[in-house]
């Protein structure tokens, strides 16, 4: 049952990407901490899912599902003007929505698909934080935005080239907007998930994720959604009063484990192949083999 008195009791949440994975989880987790929320994703089909399964859990009236797309200004202006019409304020912004993008060799990669890696996972969080902010500043009084980067920005060989160069700028973006958005009591934190257990991640392929995982995770267990939700969390609510500016790494110590990761993730079956993967969204990636 819902517990209005939660870390999180009475505050508006929008999480973006919420119908699968991580935001699925701080979903569920946000509303059982008595937030309101507005979950936003470009798969409808996932989100009438998502709306069923918190119906099924009592959670129904402090939740609103919009089918949008956060690469498009539009859609995140139809999401913050959706809290406010239903539940008066926005309180949180947790920016989660993402895609591995562009992948293959660079030499390979079309500008397109360079374009739209950036528009969903770096556009996508300015556009979020833009009008989260602008609604934040005119209520007065303060608010956390939360957006989720990678280990993969952190550093090389962890990721795509386009993707993890997107998840860098996502963390430079939260620096900077931390530093503006300080006066107005909005707190700006990013997220560094490792290797999260997720469809995005192990895309079916289980048992090569976990072997991945054996290899390049110094921490034994799995990462999994719920992991990241928690952390939102924490970044959301008053718990982390003092905390912004910060790219807050969720990993199972992957990113210190320093070479481990290297070339490693990347696989080799991904380098004789080129093209873009649009993740859980619901639309097919677009494939080619490339000639030796
Ligand atoms: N799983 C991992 O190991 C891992 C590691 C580091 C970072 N991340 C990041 O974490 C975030 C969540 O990923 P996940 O693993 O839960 O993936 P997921 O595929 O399970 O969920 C992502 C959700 O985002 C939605 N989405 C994608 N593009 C969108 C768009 N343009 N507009 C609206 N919704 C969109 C998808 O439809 C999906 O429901 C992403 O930003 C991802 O890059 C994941």
């Amino acid at each position: 049952m819902a517990d209005q008195n939660g870390r999180l009791g009475g505050k508006v949440a929008i999480i973006t990407g919420a119908a699968s994975g991580m935001g699925w989880a701080a979903v569920h987790l946000f509303l059982n901490e008595g937030a309101y929320v507005i979950g936003v994703d470009l798969n409808a089909e996932n989100g009438a899912q998502l709306t069923e399964s918190v119906g099924a859990a009592s959670f129904g009236d402090r939740f609103r599902f919009l089918a949008g797309d956060v690469a498009e200004e539009a859609d995140i202006i139809d999401a913050v003007a959706l809290a406010q019409s239903s539940f008066g304020r926005v309180d949180v912004m947790f920016n989660n929505a993402g895609v591995g993008g562009a992948f293959g060799p660079l030499t390979e990669t079309e500008v397109d698909h360079w374009d739209v890696t950036f528009a969903i996972n770096t556009r996508g969080v300015f556009l979020g934080t833009k009008h989260a902010a602008k609604a934040m500043i005119a209520q007065g009084d303060g608010g956390a935005i939360i957006n989720t980067a990678s280990v993969a920005g952190l550093t090389g060989g962890s990721g795509p080239t386009a993707y993890s160069a997107a998840k860098a700028a996502v963390v430079n973006f939260t620096k900077n907007a931390a530093l503006e958005l300080a006066a107005h009591r909005i707190r700006v934190n990013a997220i560094c998930p490792g290797i999260v257990f997720t469809p995005l991640m192990h895309r079916g392929r289980i048992a090569e994720a976990e072997e991945t995982m054996k290899r390049v995770q110094p921490w034994p267990d799995k990462g999994e959604s719920e992991h990241i939700a928690r952390a939102a969390l924490y970044l959301a609510c008053s718990d982390s009063a003092f905390v912004t500016g910060e790219a807050h790494v969720v990993d199972g110590g992957y990113a210190v484990s320093g070479g481990l990761g290297g070339q490693q993730l990347i696989g080799t079956r991904e380098q004789t192949r080129a093209g873009i993967a649009y993740g859980t969204t619901g639309k097919d990636p677009e494939v080619r083999t490339i000639e030796e």
